[in-house]
């Protein structure tokens, strides 16, 4: 596949990208929403391609969201999972993308535990390559969708102040978010027990709060994050109860906010820890949302990167040239 003119090969994160090109993924995103209303869900902007989702890490959202997003694209998609692949013999990332290239692939969508797996492939093979969540890196598509989702609800991005609750240590989600976020003019700030925020976040820009009343008393949109356990091999808390205690967005302090707030996040939850069923499910939550308009921002990025334009979106979804 040539490169693309929009985007470039890969989507790797929203760090290369500037604002014009995040807000044509979001602008891209709208037209391709209607799609998935229809009641045949499907249009022939990737009919011939190959795609192939290759996710070394669990996921539903992502995962399931791509595949849906290809399909109604009418690509033709190979899901690659680490567990029952020859990875499990011990072949390399690379190895294992060779032999699907020689395949004849087109893309690659890729989730990988390790912080820099996207760009290294996409380095080392000429399909476009689009990160799905690598390491603590980046996640740019969850960042395109809760920045959709904002815009949606709040009809702006330009100066809306977004907090980033919880685990941002190990969070790529954070990360896309708070590039994403800035380069379109979003206020932003992250909030969480001193343990759980990287040293020197302030320098991408953001306001630090240690306090969440503190946080819920500035924000207008809280996106919350999962403590992710599994990556946490010290005493980064207490307890959960301790957390939930001092860090957990509960209804009480969602009641106390000086204004509506809106509810975010990137899921799996871990429902009673940093979020509370109340809230999770409750009027402020925007949570399911979220999940939808993934969709249509990954029908948007891969038709950008295999050659698109955002002002042709409207016209392609209905297969006419
Ligand atoms: N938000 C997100 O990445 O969820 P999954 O891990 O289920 O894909």
């Amino acid at each position: 596949m040539p490169s693309a003119p929009y985007l470039g090969k890969d989507l790797v994160g929203l760090e290369e990208l500037d604002a014009d090109q995040i807000r044509g993924i979001l602008d891209t995103a709208e037209p391709f929403k209607e799609i998935s209303e229809r009641a045949i869900k499907k249009v022939p902007v990737l009919r011939g391609k190959t795609i192939v989702n290759l996710f070394f890490e669990p996921s539903t959202r992502t995962r399931i969201s791509f595949e849906f997003a290809e399909k109604r694209l009418s690509a033709d998609t190979v899901n690659v999972a680490a567990s029952g692949s020859s990875v499990q013999k011990g072949e390399t990332l690379v190895d294992t993308a060779r032999n699907l290239e020689a395949m004849r692939i087109d893309m690659v969508v890729i989730r990988h535990g390790s912080s820099g797996a996207a760009r290294f492939l996409g380095e080392r093979i000429p399909s476009n390559v689009i990160n799905a969540g690598d390491g603590r890196h980046e996640h740019p598509t969850q960042a395109l969708l809760d920045m959709l989702t904002i815009r949606d609800h709040l009809g702006r991005l330009e100066g809306v102040r977004v907090c980033i609750v919880g685990d941002v240590l190990h969070s790529r989600v954070a990360r896309s978010n708070i590039w994403g976020l800035t380069k379109l003019g979003a206020e932003v700030a992250v909030c969480g027990p001193p343990t759980l925020l990287p040293a020197g976040v302030e320098e991408l820009g953001v306001r630090v709060f240690t306090r969440v009343e503190e946080a819920i008393e500035w924000a207008e949109v809280l996106n919350v994050l999962r403590l992710q356990l599994e990556r946490m091999h010290a005493g980064y808390i207490p307890s959960l109860r301790e957390y939930n205690r001092v860090f957990g967005i509960t209804r009480e302090r969602v009641e106390r906010a000086p204004r509506d707030l809106l509810i975010l996040h990137p899921g799996p939850m871990n429902r009673g820890v940093e979020i509370d069923s109340d809230v999770a499910d409750g009027e402020h939550s925007v949570i399911l949302d979220q999940v939808t308009n993934g969709v249509a921002v990954r029908m948007a990025v891969l038709y950008l990167l295999a050659g698109g334009a955002p002002d042709k979106a409207e016209v392609a979804k209905h297969g006419v040239e």
